[in-house]
C-alpha cells in the first residue's frame, strides 16, 4: 500500500509520522506500507497546477490523508481565496485524483462547521452553520469531496488540536505561564482537545481496517477529539497543574477578547460513531494533556 500523507510539517502530520516511526505493529516492513509525507514544497495546495503536477509526476496512491489545512483561523478573514483555495478548491482537486486513482481519502475536518449554539454534543449529522471564514472553507471542502467521492473516502472533523509540535493553546500556555504570573483566559467557548497523537493513531487503525481498505463503502463522516468538556480557561488551569507553573488564571468573556475570526461557543461532538467503527478505546483530555505535556518537557 503507497499511503500520501500531506501536510508532514503540520501537527497532525509530523504526529503520524511520529507512529509510523515508532509503533512496530504499523512498521512500513511489517504491513507492507509505505508512507509519503509531503509539505508545501513538494504539494503546494495553493496551486491548481502545482497539484496536478505533483499527481502528475508520482506514482498512484492507494490511500491520500489529507492533514494540510489553511488553520489561521483569524487571518483567514483577510486571506479568504487562500484560505479557500486550500480548505476547499484543493480538496476537490485532491477527491478528483484519489477516484482517478481508486484511492481511498481520508480527510481532516473542523468542529468549526458548527455555529456553536447547541447545548448537545454536535453529531455527524447535525446542520452545519459555520460562523468564520475559515469553517466556510473547510464546509466548502467536505461538501465538493462527498459530491466527487461518494463512496471510498472518510471525513475525520476535530477540535482543539494540540501537540508538540507547531504553535497550539497548550504551548502558548507554556510560555506566557512561565513569562507572567496571570492570565486572562476566555471562559464561555466550550469544547474538547484533542492530542495530535490520538488522532494520528485512530487514522493508522482505520487503514489498518481490512474493510476500509478493500471495500468500497459510503462516503462518512466521523467526530474524533478525547473525551472531556472543559473551557478555554479550565484547560489553561490544567496545564498550568499538571506543568507546576505558578500563574493565576482568570476567566473573561469572549466579549472581552474580541478576535478578528468568530469563535463558536460549544462545541463539543458525539464521538460514539468512531468509536463503534473500529472498537476504539476513548482517551480521557486529561490523560493525553499529561502525556503531551511529558513530551513537550
Ligand atoms: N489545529 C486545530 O486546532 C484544529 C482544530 C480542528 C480541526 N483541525 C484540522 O485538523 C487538520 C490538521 O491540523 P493541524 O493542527 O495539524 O494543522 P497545522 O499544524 O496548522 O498544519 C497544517 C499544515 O498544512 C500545511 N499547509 C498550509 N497551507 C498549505 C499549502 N498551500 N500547501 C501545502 N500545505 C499547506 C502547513 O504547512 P506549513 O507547515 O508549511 O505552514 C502545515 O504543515 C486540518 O485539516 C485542520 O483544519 C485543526
Amino acid at each position: 500500500m503507497k499511503i500520501l500523507v500531506t501536510g508532514k510539517n503540520g501537527q497532525l502530520g509530523r504526529s503520524i509520522h511520529k507512529l509510523v516511526n515508532t509503533d512496530t505493529k504499523i512498521d512500513n516492513n511489517q504491513s507492507s506500507n509505505e508512507f509519503i509525507f509531503v509539505g508545501r514544497e513538494e504539494l503546494d495546495l495553493s496551486s491548481e497546477s502545482g497539484i496536478s503536477h505533483y499527481f502528475d509526476n508520482n506514482d498512484k496512491f492507494d490511500i491520500i490523508i489529507n492533514c494540510a489545512a489553511y488553520t489561521a483561523v483569524d487571518k483567514a478573514e483577510k486571506e479568504q481565496e487562500l484560505a479557500n483555495q486550500v480548505n476547499h478548491l484543493a480538496v476537490k482537486q485532491l477527491a478528483g485524483i484519489a477516484k482517478k486513482q481508486k484511492a481511498k481519502l481520508i480527510h481532516i475536518s473542523t468542529d468549526y462547521v458548527f455555529d456553536g449554539e447547541s447545548d448537545k454534543p454536535y453529531t455527524e449529522t447535525d446542520a452545519t452553520n459555520p460562523i468564520n471564514v475559515y469553517g466556510k472553507t473547510k464546509l466548502a471542502g467536505e461538501q465538493a469531496l462527498k459530491e466527487i467521492m461518494p463512496t471510498d473516502a472518510i471525513i475525520i472533523r476535530t477540535s482543539w488540536v494540540y501537540s508538540e509540535y507547531g504553535n497550539n493553546f497548550v504551548k502558548t500556555m507554556l510560555r506566557l505561564g512561565k513569562e507572567r504570573d496571570k492570565l486572562n483566559v476566555v471562559s464561555d467557548q466550550i469544547g474538547s482537545p484533542t492530542y495530535a497523537t490520538d488522532l494520528a493513531g485512530v487514522i493508522l487503525e482505520i487503514i489498518k481496517n481490512k474493510e476500509f481498505k478493500e471495500i468500497s463503502q459510503a462516503t462518512q463522516i466521523y467526530h474524533y477529539s478525547n473525551e472531556g468538556e472543559i473551557s478555554w480557561y479550565e484547560l489553561a488551569q490544567e496545564i498550568f497543574k499538571i506543568a507546576k507553573i505558578d500563574c493565576k488564571v482568570s476567566p473573561i468573556t469572549t466579549q472581552q477578547y474580541p478576535t478578528p475570526a468568530k469563535r463558536p461557543k460549544n462545541t463539543l461532538m458525539s464521538k460514539g460513531k468512531i468509536i463503534k467503527l473500529d472498537d476504539l478505546k476513548q482517551i480521557g483530555y486529561k490523560k493525553s494533556l499529561i502525556a503531551a505535556l511529558n513530551s513537550i518537557r
